[in-house]
């Protein structure tokens, strides 16, 4: 039984060590409806408490052992719920006042006058409950902004869902590839250690890296065949088109956006759209640029086929360091290795492959 199943609310602790007060103060309850229990010491105080839930303490300040502050603070940090009411004689008033900074509801001083006995302890119950009731105001207000947080998120989240759909039906070969980008970006992501909400915002942004080819034409999306310069380049408006689109969605986002944006830089510079070079590069659109480059040369294209596993794994390579981070790349030969992604068909019958991996793991 835990002290919030059985309700205390009537249910007191009188604490002195001298018994007639004691007994006068138990009378006294029991007139009001309580049920009263008895303890001659702090000590004795706690033990009872460990098994009668109460809502109220009355306690002597001078006892003999654990006096009253002491029996205060071990009653605060155990039992927050428990009201504490002190009994001082006059003289020690000042120590009555410390109590009541160190959360004591109130105190009563010797010889007790029982009307304001009555007061008080009606006043501390009072004072009880409304603290009670705000804690949990606090606590249900609380959980239900998280609630919304969640529901605004998930509203978010269709929405840019909705957004990788259209793109999908405009190039079914997008269908796939991003969820496999957003899947290898999030497990290189692990494997460098990043936080979880930047792994999530990384699998986020992989899903989305591509979402600027709504603006670009079919015709050039779906060519059958070598793309011109000119055809090359509409592609390529692809990154800022995104970042355009996505931005004031995801202003708050930045990882996202760095993706959408960056994810065909190149380490030497030579990338677009903005020419960076190295670490300029945010490391997220590294690490996607990664993801993408593998799952791209894996693929199927209307104008080539897929590369075999090995030998991706063997372009990859040789393009880090002008093309990849070599640390991305890196992480992401250990994690084929390691077999945390799942390859699907495309990564059966290589099994020597996968070794392949492991062994280009070791070299860098
Ligand atoms: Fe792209």
């Amino acid at each position: 039984m835990t002290h919030a199943e059985l309700d205390p609310t009537h249910r007191c602790l009188v604490v002195d060590d001298e018994p007639r007060l004691r007994q006068a103060l138990v009378r006294l309850m029991q007139g009001e409806g309580f049920t009263c229990f008895e303890a001659g010491s702090g000590q004795q105080a706690l033990e009872v408490l460990e098994r009668e839930p109460v809502a109220l303490v009355l306690s002597d300040m001078r006892m003999p052992g654990m006096d009253g502050a002491a029996l205060l603070r071990e009653v605060r940090a155990r039992y927050p719920d428990i009201a504490m009411v002190m009994i001082t004689a006059v003289a020690e008033v000042d120590v009555a006042v410390a109590c009541l900074s160190a959360g004591a509801m109130d105190y009563l001083t010797k010889p007790f006058v029982f009307e304001e006995v009555r007061a008080r302890v009606a006043q501390a119950l009072e004072k009880r409950r409304l603290l009670r009731e705000n804690r949990d105001y606090q606590e249900r207000l609380e959980e239900r902004v998280r609630a919304q947080a969640r529901r605004i998120e998930e509203l978010f989240l269709a929405g840019v869902q909705s957004l990788a759909e259209a793109l999908e039906l405009k190039d079914p070969y997008t269908r796939g590839h991003s969820i496999r980008v957003s899947q290898y970006g999030g497990a290189i992501a692990r494997m460098l250690g990043m936080e979880a909400d930047v792994v999530r915002n990384i699998e986020l942004g992989g899903h989305l890296h591509d979402i600027g080819k709504i603006g670009v034409r079919e015709d050039v999306l779906n060519k059958a065949g070598p793309l011109t310069r000119e055809e090359y380049e509409h592609i390529m408006t692809h990154p800022v088109l995104g970042w355009r689109i996505l931005k004031p969605l995801l202003d708050d986002n930045p990882v996202v956006l760095n993706i959408v944006r960056s994810h065909h830089e190149r380490m030497d510079g030579m990338g677009v759209p903005d020419g960076l070079a190295g670490e300029a590069i945010p490391r997220e659109a590294r690490i996607i640029a990664v993801a993408d480059s593998f799952d791209a040369m894996m693929s199927q294209r209307p104008y080539r086929r897929g590369l075999s596993y090995a030998d991706t794994l063997a372009e990859l390579r040789r393009s880090s360091g002008t093309q990849l981070d070599p640390e991305v790349v890196a992480a992401f030969l250990e994690v084929v290795a390691s077999g945390a992604i799942d390859l699907g068909e495309r990564g059966s019958g290589v099994a020597a492959a996968r070794a392949l991996g492991a062994a280009h793991a070791e070299e860098t």
